[in-house]
């Protein structure tokens, strides 16, 4: 492992993080609030959500989050079944020992548990580099996707650069980008188009300043996903100007219109995977990405080797034994999304107040009133019939609202009748 993280150009974090709307509800609601406090075995809790309390300075939203500003409110009746995985943007997760029993097992057991190697198991990077059909050498491992990403945005951050970044965006990207410094610049994905992402649409936010552009296709909330030839188209336009592409494919491969092949293939881009999502084993806390760029790989080490170090041995063990699996794991996502789409789908053409856009991959959608009323107070309604779903301003889209459909593999209908009978009142 080589230490320097100091002879990098790398400014030290602002002292003080800017943050969209509730972008620290987002992921605690998901990952473990929820767990926590809303099972078909245990008493009703509550669950705390910071409240939108939003102010515009130099431009740029902030939110305060203190105990003034957090509602605590009851979300469920002990008896209720777990109705509230429709807010989740994972598929349907899996114990250890369903893990550990697909396939042969005694790999788990010789694993030492000392530090793993910085850039991942052997073994872990192997079959991740067979998913993209790339060298193991250019995969590295690391703490979730979230890691890849802070690792990135670190590496790109220096004096007056930017970074560019769709508009709904996963929350946590642009506060780590802030965090190191850069200036966000987004482009949006419209509604009224579908969400569409198209070449030209990321290129015209891209300017002088520029050091990084990201992708997530499929997208996260939207569910809308870029097509090969765009993605090529853009990342040959970003390469013309020495601008490298990062792709998110966090949801690879669970597309709903035609396959997409892995962005591994173009030139000048970066593609990011993890465990979370298409494959559906969030508790891993496992992601990779691929680079072929060498030099910027050993600086993406050297910044890890500060953050997390490496990760688990038992996990990347853990991790190398599902991929082994692979084909079994999607195909339960697969099915499972695909059952739920088809009755979100149904239930959407029945709604009068909201617009919706056909999720064409990924495990969520995000419809709106079509009246462009905050969805805020309805979501809190709603979760107090016992249906979870993401309130738009976590995404700083007020009017929106994020529905999954990956992770529940029962209960979904129950879950949209009940959605159905708020919006009948709203
Ligand atoms: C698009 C996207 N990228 C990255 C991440 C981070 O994923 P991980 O759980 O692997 O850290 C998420 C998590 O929700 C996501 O939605």
């Amino acid at each position: 492992m080589r230490l320097g993280i100091s002879t990098l150009a790398m400014p030290m974090p602002v002292a003080k993080i800017t943050v969209p709307p509730n972008s620290a509800a987002i992921e605690p609601w998901e990952r473990k609030a929820i767990p926590a406090t809303m099972s078909a075995r245990q008493p009703a809790r509550t669950l705390s959500m910071p409240k939108q309390n939003t102010k515009r300075a130099n431009g740029e939203k902030t939110a305060k989050i203190s105990k003034g500003n957090v509602t605590s409110r009851p979300l469920a009746a002990p008896d209720r079944p777990r109705l509230e995985r429709i807010a989740s943007s994972t598929g349907p997760t899996w114990t250890f020992g369903e893990i550990a029993s697909l396939g042969q097992r005694a790999e788990l057991d010789d694993v030492r548990l000392s530090y793993a190697p910085p850039p991942g198991a052997k073994l872990l990077r192997e079959r991740i580099a067979q998913l993209h059909d790339v060298d193991p050498g250019e995969v590295l491992v690391m703490t979730g996707a979230s890691e890849c990403l802070l690792a990135l945005t670190a590496h790109f951050a220096e004096p007056g650069a930017s970074i560019v970044l769709s508009r709904p965006v996963y929350p946590a990207l642009p506060v780590m980008a802030r965090a190191w410094g850069l200036e966000v610049r987004e482009y949006l994905l419209d509604a009224r188009r579908g969400f569409a992402q198209t070449a030209d649409g990321v290129l015209a936010a891209v300017d002088s300043s520029t050091r990084v552009v990201f992708v997530n296709s499929p997208h996260n909330p939207t569910g809308s996903v870029m097509s090969a030839a765009e993605q090529r188209k853009l990342a040959e336009a970003l390469g013309a100007r020495g601008i490298p592409l990062v792709v998110d494919e966090v949801y690879h491969p669970l597309y709903f219109t035609g396959p997409v092949p892995t962005a591994t293939q173009l030139p000048n881009t970066i593609v990011l995977g993890d465990f979370a999502k298409a494959l559906s084993i969030p508790g891993l806390r496992l992601g990779w990405l691929v680079d072929r760029d060498v030099r910027r790989r050993e600086a993406l080490i050297d910044l890890r080797s500060y953050f997390t170090i490496s990760n688990s041995p038992l996990t990347e063990a853990l991790a190398a034994h599902a991929l082994g699996n692979a084909p079994t794991i999607l195909a339960r996502l697969e099915a499972t999304a695909s059952a739920n789409l088809a009755l979100l789908a149904e239930f959407m053409k029945r709604q009068k107040l909201l617009g919706w856009s056909p999720p064409a991959g990924g495990t969520t959608c995000f419809p709106w009133f079509a009246d462009g009323r905050d969805a805020r107070p309805f979501c809190e309604t709603l979760a107090k019939a016992g249906v979870l779903v993401a309130p738009g301003d976590c995404f700083d889209m007020p009017a929106h609202m994020r529905v999954g459909f990956g992770a529940m593999r029962t209960g979904y209908a129950e879950a949209l009748a009940i959605f159905g009978e708020a919006l009948a009142k709203a």
